[in-house]
């Protein structure tokens, strides 16, 4: 019988570039079917940090691989949807708007308002990973938002109506809202309401591995700002989420087949814009647990 080797995985070559605009790296040459390397990890970590949303193209991945690769950066969190999980791997989510004989595939209006996910946890996400199984021939990007930026350059009023405040977060804000909600999203049972009760994070939070203060509220999940009359809480809300999703403040990523897109939730919110409702669209999705926002 041949030795079991325990040699280190070799380093990969590989290259990260920066992409056009303020957020966002694209990786190139680098192969997740392969374990990494420390070294390499360190680099994919690096940039994660640096670039918020790191976009590694044409990987031939599978699902375990693909939480293989997510469960290097943490700890998985299930979906509260079960019945949106992949078959046999129930730390993939299916964001899909497909049809199949009447039953949606996927979580079909994922990420149809600006949010960070999770934000409705005690523990809310680290960072989630895409990666495209079927693309749309047009529509279907996503775009991210840079929180600590959009906290940066918040106009002085603003910066001191939030400071030291709280904002509540719920799953069910907008769970119901808009078209076709009722079929994809299914009447939640008690167990699951169970595990999504609200909780309230910091407006301002800080990243806990970059140091960076970032804003932390999203018109998906956020109910309302702690100890404010509700006309207030709404109207400074609807300022702040103003002011983050400016233009020059969001990158827009269009989607290339295999790409695997992998975000900050700490950092960034998010938005899906939307396909078009003949052209199908599908993504298996990974999320990695962090800690309580401060
Ligand atoms: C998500 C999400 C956006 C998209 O999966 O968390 O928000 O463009 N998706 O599918
Ligand atoms: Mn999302």
């Amino acid at each position: 019988m041949p030795a079991v080797s325990f040699a280190p995985s070799p380093a990969q070559t590989f290259e990260i570039r920066p992409l056009q605009g303020l957020v966002g790296a694209e990786i190139i040459g680098l192969d997740l079917t392969r374990a990494l390397s420390d070294e390499d990890f360190a680099r994919v970590h690096r940039a994660h940090l640096d670039h918020h949303v790191v976009v590694f193209r044409d990987q031939r991945i599978t699902p375990q691989q693909q939480i293989e690769f997510s469960r290097r950066f943490g700890v998985l969190q299930i979906h509260v949807l079960k019945q949106f999980l992949l078959a046999g791997h129930p730390e993939i989510l299916i964001v899909s708007n497909i049809v199949e004989n009447g039953q949606p595939v996927g979580l079909g209006d994922a990420g149809k308002y600006w949010h960070s996910d999770l934000s409705y946890k005690e523990l809310p996400s680290l960072g989630s990973m895409l990666h495209a199984q079927e693309l749309p021939s047009e529509g279907g990007d996503t775009l991210f938002a840079d929180m600590h930026r959009a906290y940066d350059t918040l106009p002085a009023h603003l910066r001191s109506a939030i400071e030291g405040r709280s904002a509540v977060h719920s799953y069910t804000a907008r769970y119901s809202e808009g078209k076709n909600a009722a079929s994809w999203r299914p009447t939640l049972t008690a167990e699951q309401l169970a595990q999504v009760v609200t909780v309230t994070h910091p407006v301002v939070r800080t990243h806990p591995e970059n140091g960076r203060k970032a804003l932390f509220v999203s018109e998906g999940f956020t109910t309302h700002i702690v100890d404010l009359p509700a006309d207030e809480s709404r109207d400074l809300l609807a300022q702040l989420y103003a002011h983050s999703v400016q233009p020059d403040n969001v990158y827009r990523h269009q989607w290339q087949p295999h790409d695997m897109v992998f975000w900050d939730n700490r950092s960034l919110i998010h938005l899906a814009a939307g396909t078009p409702e003949h052209l199908r669209r599908k993504l298996f999705r990974t999320t990695i647990q962090g800690d309580a926002p401060f």
